[in-house]
């Protein structure tokens, strides 16, 4: 029998899976058992399906409009929701949009192409279980999600946590306890300290312990003009949560203009170079202008995103800007970040939950799979150690500019 995942009340079982998926519309309906039955058949049998033995539920493709959800959804028992790939983040729209919308109270579940991780954001989105595909093994899919229950067992109150878990909990707590200190420290230390954010995980985690602490430390982003609107979106995702409006700098356009007139719009393909040279002009420069006239500037980075962080410390000096540099967050894991935003209910980047652990521009960034080094999917087609922008090595190439008319 195959295996489903639940994981609606904050903790991961394995049960047989009592239903069976009727992919085709049309085909003969089983007189008993649970059924999964695609849209056109519920809207065009529903009476037959409601007077069957057993479970109905509906199964439902993203390439459908979600609109025909609305006001069918009486007398369902489960709706499971298709992933054909895991990069297509439709399925998580379609969840919300029959939870917040539509208030479907029943089981919402996925299937199809879903990675480990990706159950992490599913539950955030709504749903509570996944079916496990018959090619792949429940319990390794299951194994994974360790961290996944850990995320949430601090916040479930009533249930015995074995010695390790109870550390490792502890152990995060002391992490954001620190970390909250230092920004304290800082904001007192430095007037005027600022946190640029890629408004990724970590500094969405940096952003929230900011607001809610309600800490004297500016928030900027630097839009490079080629960013996913998924990214560009979170800037609102910000306004709405915490009422914080950040700046948001955009690189000089007469630069922009000079660089694709004479390179092309995708010069950073070609050379190390050029791709450098692109960063200079639509990262570093407006970095530096929204450093301008400051003491202390702060970021998002971990030691375990990169090899070229592996040393990465909280407090450094950022001797090309004359001030000081703080990476506030430099040894939490992935895990920390994930649980911190579980807990806080921090937004999150959507990208993340189709297979981006770190996001940059859009043309210069792609999905990674489980066990690819997390920033594979940055500039792809470089060496490893060539993988920054040039935001935080020491002596960043002079950017080039042409003067603004
Ligand atoms: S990068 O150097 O490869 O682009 P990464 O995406 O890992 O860096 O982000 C590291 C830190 O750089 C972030 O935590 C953030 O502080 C800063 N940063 C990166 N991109 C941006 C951006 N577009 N706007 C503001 N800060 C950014
Ligand atoms: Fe240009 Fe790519 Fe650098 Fe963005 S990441 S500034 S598009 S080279």
């Amino acid at each position: 029998m195959s295996k489903v995942i639940r994981f609606a009340d904050r903790r991961v079982r394995i049960e047989d899976d009592s239903f069976t998926l009727v992919r085709d519309a049309g085909a003969p309906i089983a007189p008993e058992g649970d059924i999964l039955v695609p849209l056109s058949d519920w809207l065009e049998r529903r009476d037959a399906l409601l007077n069957r033995a057993g479970k109905v539920g509906l199964w439902v493709s993203p390439s459908e409009d979600p609109k025909q959800l609305s006001g069918v959804l009486d007398g369902l028992d489960a709706i499971a929701i298709e992933f054909p790939k895991f990069t297509d983040g439709r399925g998580y729209s379609i969840g919300t949009l029959l939870r917040k919308r539509y208030g479907w109270k029943g089981e919402l579940r996925a299937f199809g192409d879903v990675l480990r991780d990706q159950l992490f954001y599913m539950a955030r989105a709504g749903f509570d279980s996944f079916a496990v595909p018959e090619t792949r093994d429940a319990v390794a899919t299951a194994e994974g999600l360790n961290d996944f229950s850990a995320f949430y067992q601090d916040a479930v109150a009533d249930i015995a946590l074995p010695a390790h878990r109870r550390r490792e909990l502890a152990a995060r707590e002391a992490k954001i306890t620190r970390t909250l200190r230092q920004l304290k420290e800082i904001a007192a230390r430095h007037p005027g300290a600022a946190l640029a954010t890629s408004l990724s995980a970590e500094d969405m985690v940096v952003t929230d312990l900011i607001a809610r602490n309600e800490l004297p430390i500016h928030i900027f982003t630097l839009d490079t003009g080629r960013l996913h609107e998924e990214t560009v979106g979170m800037i609102g995702e910000i306004q709405n949560r915490y009422g914080l409006a950040i700046e948001v700098m955009k690189p000089v356009q007469a630069s922009v203009d000079a660089h694709v007139g004479t390179h092309g719009a995708h010069a950073f393909y070609d050379s190390l170079e050029l791709r450098k040279e692109c960063c200079g002009i639509r990262k570093v420069e407006p970095l530096n202008r929204a450093l301008t006239g400051r003491s202390a500037w702060l970021t998002g980075m971990r030691r375990d995103q990169a090899v070229t962080r592996g040393q990465l410390a909280e407090e450094e000096r950022d001797t090309d800007r004359g001030m000081a540099k703080f990476n506030p967050i430099a040894d939490w894991s992935w895990e920390d970040v994930l649980a911190y935003a579980a807990r806080y209910d921090v937004p999150l980047n959507p990208l993340h939950a189709r297979g981006y652990p770190s996001i940059g521009c859009e043309p210069c960034t792609r999905a990674v799979r489980p066990g690819e080094d997390p920033r594979a999917g940055r500039w792809w087609w470089e060496q490893r150690d060539s993988k920054e922008c040039g935001l935080h090595v020491s002596n960043p190439p002079p950017p080039i500019l042409v003067a603004a008319e």
